[in-house]
């Protein structure tokens, strides 16, 4: 069976779990993991590791080889689509196979849905977004690009998460609220009102305790 090749960027925590799923399936290879944290291109004889800046060159060597960016934050992974400059075409949408998505539902190029995620009927997940492990995405949800949904966060129906946002683990969004680009949820919050874009709520319910922040992971 000829397999298809694929680059992994990033090489920490988030990424090692991307790197499960791949493993799980019998069709995908992974032929490098590229990081900026590598001064310089190398090979174990099956996986090369390197900077980022080696993309073209891994490219010139696996033709249709694909990417997935296994980093968790969001600013950072747009940073590095941005950079490579790659068609949307080129990244793979990986779903682990305990994950259930409903047949009407959409996932975008670049996304990763980890394991028991659910995805409901007219979902829509846009590209480069994490629905991480055991998180609910309820029917209609529209999730946007380069968002985050920490494990165990439940979005109930028709609930909007504009792009670059973070939902921390454990979070609950009631139906038919929206959460403005770039902000951030924390972790274990309940959400009952619509959310600006960057803010930070905490709390249950949660509360905007800062305004004009920028996304982030932790
Ligand atoms: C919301 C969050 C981003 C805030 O981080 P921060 O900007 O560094 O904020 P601080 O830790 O300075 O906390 C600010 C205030 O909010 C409170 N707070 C922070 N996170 C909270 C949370 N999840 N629930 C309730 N209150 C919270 C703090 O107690 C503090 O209150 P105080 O001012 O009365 O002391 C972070 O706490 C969080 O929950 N991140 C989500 C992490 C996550 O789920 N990651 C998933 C990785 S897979």
């Amino acid at each position: 069976m000829e397999k298809l090749n694929i680059v992994i960027i990033g090489s920490g925590g988030h990424s090692k779990v991307v790197r499960d799923i791949i493993s799980s399936k019998e069709d995908y290879c992974v032929k490098a993991v590229l990081d900026d944290k590598y001064d310089q291109l190398t090979s174990n004889g099956d996986i090369y590791t390197g900077p980022i800046s080696s993309a073209q060159h891994i490219i010139s060597l696996y033709e249709g080889i694909k990417f997935i960016i296994a980093i968790g934050n969001n600013e950072i992974r747009q940073s590095i689509v941005s950079k490579l400059g790659l068609s949307h075409e080129s990244y793979i949408s990986l779903v682990h196979e305990t994950a259930v998505i409903s047949p009407s539902a959409f996932v975008g190029s670049g996304t990763v849905i980890m394991a028991n995620a659910v995805v409901q009927a007219d979902a829509i997940i846009g590209r480069y977004t994490i629905i991480n492990t055991s998180a609910i995405i309820e029917h209609d949800n529209c999730i946007g690009d380069y968002v985050h949904i920490a494990p165990r966060a439940t979005l109930t129906g028709d609930v909007k998460v504009k792009h670059g946002c973070m939902i921390g683990a454990g979070a609950t969004i009631i139906p038919g609220l929206s959460i403005g680009e770039r902000s951030v949820i924390g972790a274990g919050s309940t959400v009952i009102h619509s959310i600006p874009s960057d803010c930070t709520a905490v709390g249950i319910p949660a509360k905007v305790i800062n305004k004009n922040k920028r996304s982030m992971d932790s």
